[in-house]
């Protein structure tokens, strides 16, 4: 087997902004990236963003943009974001890339000539958020178990993949590859649903109901199924059939997801891929959910963790080191400010900057910063401490391909703990007091260096920032990423090198005692998503009266309304699906009448009516009782 990896996170929906989950999944897989970069591994590392579906539409349509004006702009606050956390990725796909459009389209042919794609009539549960249909059995209480709110039933003729076919042969695949799907109750999950005949997967979508999506090759009618389209993405970024990537890396893959997403990945996938006649990734490694106060992350409570607020206050390296650290991969975990600030006072700040800034200063004032020669034979602390840099050394290579990042990271603050024992035990201060001691106090000094050294190549993937400022304190200037694990030179400490002494490596934060702690965290937390009295005046609300209602022609969504606000407006709603346009004439609605225009289906809207939707319905919101037309909203 050669030494190759190919990395992929998911594509992310551009239907909201980045928040602290995509963030986690990313670093994941750039720690990944790097960790087999520093074994020696040839790696390929993608992400990017899924930008087709009705959420997408529905998005842009909230704006008042266009899709494709829509996805441009939010794609662009994932690309911008990347670097800002140091994410090495090689490439970026984007859905609506036309090279990615166009594998799609060979794909379908392709499963569609060999027959496993045919034409049929559906009906059951869709649910609108989800973008998908559920079997009774999925629904929770009647309800999509991840809106909690009523699926719609809804009847279609579309295409399905013949997914059933299947069953069988990805049993026995996961069944023979015991870590294709890890952790383990992940695998233990898809198993148990697989326990139950599967069903065929619909992977079309009319287009009079849904045009922004993939054509399909065969019928000009239908659109591509999201999923169907997303997944494909981790062979076109590779130039499946034919591209020289393809054939170096795939046979490397390894997704990285979280368990919201498990089933399209652990059941779709491995059957789409079957089905167009190659081979299947390697491994889907599944993570759990951040928390937020032991709930889900949502933008109404104000819970929406935004990776560069906390990057702005503590740093990017202790924020990505809290990620890794704090979460057992495979487990959901609460995020809480207070954590990360106890983490990095604790294990950044007190153990492993002191540890640096002691171990400089020593050898600075000592050998005036020249790195001493280990002139002296081992005693048994020596001893003991290099047997921790090969314990540390150890754990930290076969933990982290099992994604056990926590544990790597533990042993390595083992190694600086044990580091920082060792030289309050050999007390250098007081050997340098007795010139026949000056043997073994360069033997300490360097042994300390060396263990330094360990560790700042042993963060490298989690703080490359830091590994980058520790190696040049140390005096070498190679990149983190230009080392190598299994090259002894990468350990070595050459005497006579220069270093110098070193700022803080991170400096302390202190948390505010007046203040209780958590209103600390929720403040800098939530201060985005609150909004002034002053801004929300800005909004100029009316009652206006519907006058005229159309339905646009080629859109099932759009409605053409005249409301009158004191002056006619023309105003397009996307509530044809939920009222038909004679019943919605004569009717009071409130109106934002100082939203800027926009052209939607070529008639220009000066305006936008305000409803409430939960998912599966919608409801204008209307005064409770008649009002004078143009009244104020406040
Ligand atoms: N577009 C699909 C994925 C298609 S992949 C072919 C999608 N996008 S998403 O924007 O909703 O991203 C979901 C992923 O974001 C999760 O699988 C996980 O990687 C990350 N996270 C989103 N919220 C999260 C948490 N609260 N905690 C941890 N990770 C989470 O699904």
């Amino acid at each position: 087997m050669e030494k190759r990896c190919y990395i992929t996170t998911p594509i992310y929906y551009v239907n909201a902004a980045p928040h602290i989950g995509h963030a986690y999944t990313t670093i994941v897989a750039d720690v990944l990236n790097r960790f087999y970069k520093l074994m020696g591994y040839e790696t390929f590392f993608l992400t990017g963003t899924d930008e087709h579906g009705d959420k997408i539409v529905q998005a842009a349509a909230q704006e008042g943009m266009e899709p494709k004006e829509y996805v441009d702009r939010i794609s662009q606050l994932f690309r911008d974001l990347w670097p800002k956390l140091n994410i090495s990725n090689d490439y970026f796909i984007r859905t609506t890339d036309p090279e990615h459009k166009k594998v799609v389209q060979y794909i379908l042919q392709k499963v569609y000539d060999a027959g496993d794609i045919y034409f049929g009539n559906y009906k059951g549960y869709y649910c609108v958020g989800c973008e998908r249909f559920y079997t009774p059995r999925e629904l929770v209480d009647g309800k999509c178990p991840d809106h909690d709110t009523e699926p719609v039933i809804r009847e279609e003729e579309n295409y399905f993949f013949r997914m059933s076919k299947y069953q069988d042969w990805l049993i026995n695949y996961i069944e023979t590859h015991p870590d294709f799907i890890r952790p383990e109750r992940y695998k233990n999950e898809i198993l148990a649903f697989l326990r139950e005949p599967l069903e065929d997967l619909c992977i079309s979508r009319p287009k009079d109901r849904l045009n922004w999506g993939i054509t399909l090759p065969f019928d000009e009618n239908y659109v591509t199924y999201v999923w169907f389209d997303a997944l494909i993405n981790y062979v076109s970024a590779l130039g499946y059939p034919d591209g020289p990537l393809f054939s170096t890396f795939w046979p490397y893959a390894q997704h990285l997801i979280a368990k919201d997403i498990l089933k399209p990945h652990g059941i779709y996938w491995p059957t789409m891929i079957k089905a167009a006649g190659f081979e299947p990734y390697r491994h889907l490694n599944v993570h759990g959910y951040w928390k937020i106060e032991e709930g889900k992350m949502s933008k109404s409570r104000g819970t929406v963790v935004r990776p560069l607020d906390l990057v702005d206050i503590y740093g990017l390296d202790a924020f990505r080191y809290f990620l890794l650290r704090e979460m057992v991969f495979g487990l959901d975990a609460n995020f809480s400010e207070d954590a990360l600030v106890q983490r990095l006072n604790s294990d950044l700040a007190n153990d492993l900057g002191n540890l640096f800034s002691r171990s400089l200063a020593m050898v600075v004032k000592y050998f005036k910063g020249n790195i001493p020669p280990r002139s002296d034979s081992f005693d048994e602390k020596d001893n003991a401490l290099s047997q921790q840099v090969e314990t540390t050394k150890e754990t930290y290579r076969t933990e982290i391909p099992q994604l056990r990042f926590h544990k790597a990271l533990a042993s390595v603050w083992e190694l600086i703990n044990h580091t920082n024992k060792y030289i309050d035990q050999t007390a250098p201060w007081v050997l340098a007091k007795d010139p026949k001691k000056k043997a073994r106090l360069e033997t300490v000094l360097h042994n300390v260096l060396a263990a330094n050294k360990v560790v700042a190549v042993l963060i490298a993937p989690f703080m490359p920032d830091t590994a980058g400022k520790m190696m040049e304190k140390l005096g070498y200037s190679k990149e983190p990423l230009e080392l190598r694990l299994d090259d002894d030179a990468t350990w070595e400490l050459t005497p006579g090198t220069q270093v110098t002494k070193a700022k803080a490596l991170f400096p302390r934060v202190e948390v505010k005692k007046e203040k209780p702690k958590k209103e600390v965290a929720e403040k800098t937390v939530e201060e985005k998503d609150y909004i002034t009295i002053d801004e929300f005046s800005k909004i100029d609300l009316r009652v206006g009266l519907i006058k005229e209602a159309e339905n646009i022609p080629g859109s099932k969504k759009l409605v053409k309304l005249k409301v009158d606000v004191g002056e006619e407006r023309t105003v397009v709603a996307g509530i044809a699906k939920n009222y038909s346009a004679d019943e919605l004439v004569g009717r009071q609605v409130i109106l934002v009448c100082n939203l800027k225009p926009v052209k939607l289906m070529n008639v220009k809207s000066e305006g936008m009516i305000l409803a409430a939707h939960d998912g599966g319905d919608l409801a204008l919101v209307v005064p409770d009782r008649k009002l004078k037309v143009g009244a104020k909203v406040s």
